[in-house]
């Protein structure tokens, strides 16, 4: 039966990668960003510097290739970003859910078996290869160390295709192809959420905000939400330890924060914000929207909070001008890298390759498709970490307890 199904899995995983990939290549500049804002260097970003062991590097580690062409386009916006006309279609923050997973926090079966964590990963339709390697390593669903995580991706309508959805007359034929692929993959998967916005960089807040909603009308009772790209590789047991002390029904949102960090003036910038659009001289402290996570109770407050801040087209500033409404602090954390690591600086010792190095962080950011399988690989190798300094082993293997 399991092997029949896991056949099952393989033939669609084949297929509907197969379709994705051709679909993605007929269009590669369709292809809109996953990912948030990076720290660019004007910013002032004061953080608490990481505990490190100190490690050697496994001589294998230190040549392993970079995989860079297995993955859609960098996201970058295209074009100069028309503030005028943003300002003027913001007011139109509701748009309809085309792909629902209405019963993703029933729990599984046992009464009162809400998840203790929901995982949502911002997504582009193209992107099929990523969410396979989220799916089947650290975004996998069940009970892990004993507790219930669930999944969802965060998806809008392909950019070439959302200008003739509205209307609802005729359908193009890529339009039609993206649509039943995506709906054959949340017939598989139950794990697609699809607004009928258009997917593109300056949509990820309405992304945020209707992501928000959603999960607190349809996952009311969940203790715990992690939201990121699907670029990120995390440490889910590391994830699972931080949040076992800590209380769903307070306030809590944790990750990468950014205080201080000044709106960027230069027109060139990817992240150009003119006066008129934010005049203050710094941005409300906000966590990196590569990765963050949040309890239940904030969870609801932010929703009601978002819905009433105007958008921004920064998404994960966006949040943090939700979080002031809220006069909420996020709190630093220093094990979530959402900025990637810089290497010669923060750590000239370590190599990104180095599974010892992602035993110990929570989150990190900026990784393909093959780098996540890797790193899942070499951290759950039959052997443990193939760590050249392997951590002394605890009392026993951390259990969550809810
Ligand atoms: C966001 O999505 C809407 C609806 O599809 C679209 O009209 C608008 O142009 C998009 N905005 C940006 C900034 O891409």
């Amino acid at each position: 039966m399991r092997r029949l199904r896991l056949r099952r899995d393989a033939s669609l995983t084949l297929l509907l990668g197969a379709s994705l990939g051709l679909l993605l290549y007929a269009q590669r500049d369709g292809v809109a960003p996953t990912t948030s804002a990076p720290r660019a260097p004007g910013r002032a970003a004061p953080k608490p510097t990481p505990r490190f062991r100190t490690f050697q590097l496994p001589d294998a580690g230190a040549a392993l290739p970079a995989y860079e062409g297995d993955t859609p386009a960098p996201p970058t916006p295209t074009g100069p970003f028309d503030f005028a006309r943003y300002l003027r279609a913001k007011d139109q923050r509701h748009f309809p859910l085309l792909i629902n997973q209405p019963h993703k926090c029933r729990g599984d079966g046992a009464p009162g078996g809400h998840p203790d964590l929901l995982i949502a990963v911002k997504s582009v339709a193209a992107d099929f290869e990523r969410r396979q390697a989220v799916r089947q390593t650290w975004g996998a669903e069940g009970r892990v160390h004993g507790a219930l995580v669930r999944r969802v991706f965060l998806l809008g309508v392909p950019r070439s295709l959302g200008s003739d959805r509205a209307d609802g007359g005729e359908v193009g034929g890529a339009q039609t192809h993206w649509s039943a692929l995506l709906q054959a993959e949340s017939r598989a998967y139950a794990d697609i959420l699809l607004w009928a916005f258009d997917d593109t960089f300056f949509n990820l807040t309405l992304k945020e905000i209707h992501f928000l909603a959603w999960a607190s009308a349809f996952c009311p009772d969940v203790r715990f939400v992690f939201k990121g790209d699907a670029d990120v590789f995390v440490n889910i047991g590391n994830l699972l330890e931080f949040l076992a002390s800590r209380d769903p029904a307070q306030d809590l949102l944790a990750g990468d924060v950014i205080v201080q960090a000044r709106p960027i003036r230069m027109r060139a910038s990817k992240y150009y914000i003119p006066e008129a659009v934010y005049g203050l001289p710094a941005y409300p402290a906000y966590a990196g929207g590569g990765g963050f996570v949040l309890s239940g109770a904030t969870l609801h407050r932010l929703a009601g909070a978002c819905a009433q801040v105007e958008l921004f087209p920064i998404d994960d500033v966006f949040l943090g001008m939700c979080l002031q409404r809220l006069q909420l602090t996020p709190e630093p954390h220093p094990a979530f890298r959402t900025f990637g690591i810089s290497q010669p600086s923060a750590a000239p010792h370590l190599s990104t390759f180095d599974p010892c190095f992602y035993r110990e962080l929570v989150v990190v950011h900026g990784l393909s498709a093959a780098d996540i399988w890797l790193m899942w690989r070499l951290l759950h190798g039959p052997h443990g970490p193939a760590c050249a300094h392997p951590q002394p082993v605890a009392a026993g293997p951390f259990q969550w307890d809810s």
